[in-house]
């Protein structure tokens, strides 16, 4: 498919997230309007200021919960439907509370598929209808094989990189373009705190030049650093009597 034109706007869903801002800023940087949808949007309003002085585009806040069972009611309050829509939404959890307690599991459930997968449905279906558009979903390449180690928030993932597949499959033919982001260890408020290996760990500005770059040039899948794409084959091919002894 032939590169396409750097898009006008750019909504970030879970517009707090450190990946969903640079990805933001990244955009700005290219021109692109930016809203920030977020759970507490008073929070944001320095976030969105930065954006406007720095790259000299409109930012606007939003509040938005993707637990909200009715993501058209959110869509209708948007002033327009942007160009791209990237939701970064998630929640790692902590995989013991998830084997413990239903509800801890579901919010992670909810918060990596179901909500994310709910609202990007509701996109795709405005996007089909205008013949455009470009849907990025960050998923996780803890989605391409369960891990006794937080298989909760890994099956959530697999479950929305399987959505997006469908998704990109069923609007091939409509001018509107899904990107699957699997990103591999990112330094953020989310993996704070844990003992990441530094030569496959990315910051998240890599993250945003990747999304922007995959956006233009219409790319599937992407890995942020490839060697995550080698490091998957070989996790991926390692046999289940051989995996299931393994603490990974
Ligand atoms: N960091 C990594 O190594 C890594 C690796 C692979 C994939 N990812 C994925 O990358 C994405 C961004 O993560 P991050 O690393 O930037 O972590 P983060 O800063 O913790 O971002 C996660 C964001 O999701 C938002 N969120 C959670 N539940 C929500 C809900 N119900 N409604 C609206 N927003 C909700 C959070 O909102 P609040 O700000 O309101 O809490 C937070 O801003 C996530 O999908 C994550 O799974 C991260």
């Amino acid at each position: 498919m032939s590169a396409a034109t750097p898009p006008r706007s750019v909504l970030v869903l879970g517009g707090r997230s450190d990946i969903g801002l640079a990805i933001a800023h990244r955009y700005a940087a290219g021109g692109a309007s930016v809203v920030l949808a977020a759970r507490d949007p008073a929070d944001l309003a320095r976030a969105a200021t930065d954006i406007e002085i720095r790259h000299k585009v409109s930012a606007t806040v939003v509040p938005f919960d993707a637990v909200d069972p009715d993501p058209d009611r959110f869509l209708d309050s948007l002033a327009a439907l942007p160009d791209t829509v990237v939701c970064a939404v998630g929640l790692l959890g902590d995989q013991t509370r998830s084997e413990a307690d239903p509800a801890a599991a579901t919010a992670v459930m909810e918060a990596n598929y179901l909500g994310p997968a709910r609202v990007l449905g509701a996109v795709a279906n405005r996007m089909a209808a205008r013949g455009t558009g470009c849907i990025v979903g960050i998923s996780s390449v803890a989605g391409d094989r369960g891990r006794a180690s937080n298989y909760v928030y890994g099956s959530a993932k697999a479950g929305f990189t399987a959505f997006l597949s469908g998704l990109r499959n069923r609007l091939a033919r409509t001018g509107v373009h899904v990107v699957t982001v699997k990103p591999g260890f990112v330094r953020t408020r989310m993996t704070e705190g844990m003992p990441l290996p530094g030569p496959i760990t990315a910051a998240p500005a890599e993250v945003g030049e990747a999304v922007y770059r995959a956006d233009l040039k219409r790319r599937n899948t992407i890995h942020v650093r490839p060697v995550w794409r080698l490091i998957m084959l070989v996790i991926g091919a390692i046999p289940e009597p051989i995996f299931k002894r393994l603490s990974l």
